[in-house]
C-alpha cells in the first residue's frame, strides 16, 4: 500500500511523493487552464506573490517566470514538510523570481509572511475546513490593489463523452466521495466567487473550463487511481476488489478507445479578485 501523509491529523489530499512518477505525458490534465488564467491575472515583474499549498511547486514556479527578477519574489507555503521538500528539490529556473518555501497550516494564523501584491492557490481552499476563514486571512496579508487568483474544483454530473462511461464515472465519484470522507467541500468551485466578494474583493475574472481527456493522449486516470487507492480503502469508499488497480489502467483505456473522442473529465473554476486600493 502507498504511504499517506498525515498534515495536523487530516489526510493530504493526495501522496505528493507520487509526483515524481508523473510524467510529462500523463500530466494532470487539470491543470492545462493554469498557465492561461494565471498569466491573464496581472502579475508584474517585480511582484510579491505569496503560492498557497504550494505542493509540489509547479504553479510557484509558473508565478516565479510571470514576477521575474530582479525586485520579484515568491513565497510558496504549504503544511506538508513531504510537499515542500518536493518543491525545493525542483530548483530555480533561470531568469525567475526567487522562491522561498516555507512551512504553514492555512487552517490556523498566518503571521510573519508580510505583505503580497499576489496570492495564488491551486485545488487548495477545497481542501480547507473553512475556506472563507483562510481567505480572510490571505486578505489581510495582501496589499492595497492586490489580486488574490485561484483555480479550484467542485462535483458535478461528471464525467461525460459519446456514450456511458461507467468505469471512468466510477473513478470520478470515488475520487469525489474520498475529498468528501475527508472534510474538502466539493462545492467549493460554485461558491468561490460569493466567498471572495464576502471579504471585500471585487471580482475581476470568473471563468470555468472543462478539463478534457483525448482519446490520443496517455490517461492521467490510471495515475489519479494510484494516488488515490490508499485513500479510497482508507474511507471504506471503495475496496481493493471493486478497483482491480493491476487491470485498471487497460480497462479504462478500452473503455475510452470503445467510446471515442473527447472526455469531459472535471471542471475548473478561475476566479481572480482585487483588494481596494
Ligand atoms: C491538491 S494539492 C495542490 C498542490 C498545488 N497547489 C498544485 O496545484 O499542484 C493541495 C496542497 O494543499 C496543501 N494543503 C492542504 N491543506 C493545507 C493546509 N491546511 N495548510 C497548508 N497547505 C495545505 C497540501 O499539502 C497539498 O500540497
Amino acid at each position: 500500500m502507498l504511504p499517506v501523509a498525515l498534515v495536523g491529523g487530516a489526510l493530504l489530499p493526495y501522496d505528493v511523493t507520487m509526483l515524481h512518477s508523473v510524467s510529462a505525458a500523463t500530466a494532470n490534465p487539470a491543470n492545462s487552464a493554469s498557465p492561461r488564467f494565471f498569466e491573464s491575472v496581472g502579475i508584474r515583474t517585480g511582484s510579491r506573490v505569496l503560492d498557497i499549498g504550494c505542493g509540489n511547486g509547479d504553479l510557484g514556479r509558473f508565478v516565479a517566470r510571470l514576477a521575474g527578477p530582479p525586485q520579484g519574489e515568491v513565497v510558496a507555503v504549504d503544511s506538508s514538510e513531504a510537499a515542500l521538500a518536493l518543491a525545493c528539490a525542483a530548483g530555480r529556473e533561470p531568469n525567475t523570481a526567487p522562491i522561498t518555501y516555507r512551512a504553514a497550516d492555512l487552517a490556523a494564523d498566518l503571521h510573519d509572511l508580510s505583505r503580497f501584491d499576489v496570492i495564488v492557490g491551486r485545488r487548495v481552499l477545497m481542501y480547507l475546513p473553512d475556506a472563507s476563514a483562510t481567505l480572510a486571512r490571505l486578505v489581510g496579508l495582501a496589499n492595497p490593489g492586490a489580486i488574490l487568483a485561484f483555480q479550484e474544483h467542485a462535483r458535478a454530473s461528471l464525467p461525460f463523452g459519446l456514450a456511458a462511461l461507467p468505469l471512468h464515472r466510477r473513478l470520478y465519484d470515488w475520487v469525489w466521495d474520498t475529498v468528501a470522507a475527508e472534510g474538502g467541500d466539493v462545492t467549493l468551485g460554485l461558491r468561490l466567487v460569493d466567498q471572495m466578494r464576502s471579504q471585500g474583493l471585487s471580482i475581476v475574472q470568473a471563468r470555468n473550463e472543462g478539463v478534457l481527456i483525448q482519446p490520443d493522449h496517455p490517461s492521467f486516470l490510471p495515475t489519479l487511481m494510484r494516488i488515490m487507492l490508499p485513500r479510497l480503502i482508507e474511507h471504506g469508499v471503495a475496496s481493493a476488489e471493486e478497483v482491480q488497480p493491476d487491470t485498471f489502467a487497460q480497462r479504462i483505456r478500452d473503455e475510452h478507445r470503445a467510446v471515442g473522442g473527447t472526455i469531459v473529465w472535471d471542471q475548473a473554476f478561475l476566479v481572480a479578485g482585487l483588494v481596494a486600493g
